[in-house]
């Protein structure tokens, strides 16, 4: 597929409620700036322009003035409060968008992903062509140790048959919405593909992208040259 390939009309959900605690600082990371402009305005952008519509950005109650101002210059997203959990966000997310009349192709994603290919979500599109969910996902390359409580390997994990998974995560509306209306409160769930594997829904693994990577610590916010092996100690 090349770049310009055309999608099918998606709506697409942002999540940006969460306190970034692991990140630390003043300011959760999402309001922070990475390459040039805020966190949560590059994967916003990225997917106004890839047709996103409506756009939702889920953030904390408060926050409004800060998203709008992260997202200065960016037209047609909505706000929308989130909740205590990135789950009762993603929710409160779906419950908006079902309010507000949504195609049946929603992508939800973490704000905390700055760098969104187009050619994920083309992946992602295709894949929801026969499948009620589609997640992109990469291989793990190191191996696996299953620890003990007491910090002792208790065995090992076999890394084929293991996945890492990346938002977005593309989804049938009425299917996702419906997962996460029979999900029980008590339980929290890692990420949405779960809601919906839970209500026995299909879910499609694609291809994933490196450039996918969340922001988690604060080394992360911070721009590395990655200079080729052969430049070090030259100039
Ligand atoms: N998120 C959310 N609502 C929450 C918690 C998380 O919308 N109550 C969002 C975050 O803003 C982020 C994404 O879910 O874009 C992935 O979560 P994570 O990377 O864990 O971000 P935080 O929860 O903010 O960070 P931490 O866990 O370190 O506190
Ligand atoms: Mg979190």
């Amino acid at each position: 597929m090349t770049d310009t390939a055309p999608l099918p009309p998606f709506a697409a959900i942002v999540v940006a409620a969460g306190k970034g605690l692991r990140a630390g600082g003043d300011v959760p990371k999402q309001f922070c700036q990475w390459r040039g402009r805020a966190l949560i305005a590059h994967s916003v952008a990225a997917l106004r322009d890839a047709g996103a519509e409506p756009l939702l950005v889920v953030i904390a109650q408060g926050a409004e003035d800060d998203a709008h101002q992260a997202l200065a210059g960016i037209e047609g997203y909505r706000l929308v409060t989130g909740g205590a959990t990135r789950r009762q966000s993603v929710r409160a997310g779906l419950e908006a968008l079902d309010a507000a009349g949504a195609p049946d192709r929603v992508l939800i994603h973490d704000a905390a992903r700055p760098d969104l290919p187009r050619a994920v979500i083309e992946r992602l599109c295709d894949a929801l062509e026969s499948h009620e969910g589609a997640i992109p996902v990469l291989p793990v390359v190191d191996s696996l140790a299953i620890a003990s409580d007491v910090g002792t390997m208790k065995g090992a994990a076999r890394r084929e048959d293991l996945r890492r998974v990346q938002t977005p995560q593309a989804f049938r509306t009425s299917a996702i919405l419906a997962a996460h209306r029979a999900w029980n409160e008590k339980r929290d769930a890692g990420d949405d593909a779960q809601v919906l594997a839970a209500s026995s829904g299909s879910v499609a693994l694609v291809e994933g992208d490196e450039r996918l990577a969340k922001i988690t610590f604060a080394n992360d916010l911070k721009e590395t040259d990655k200079v080729p092996a052969f430049r070090i100690g030259q100039g």
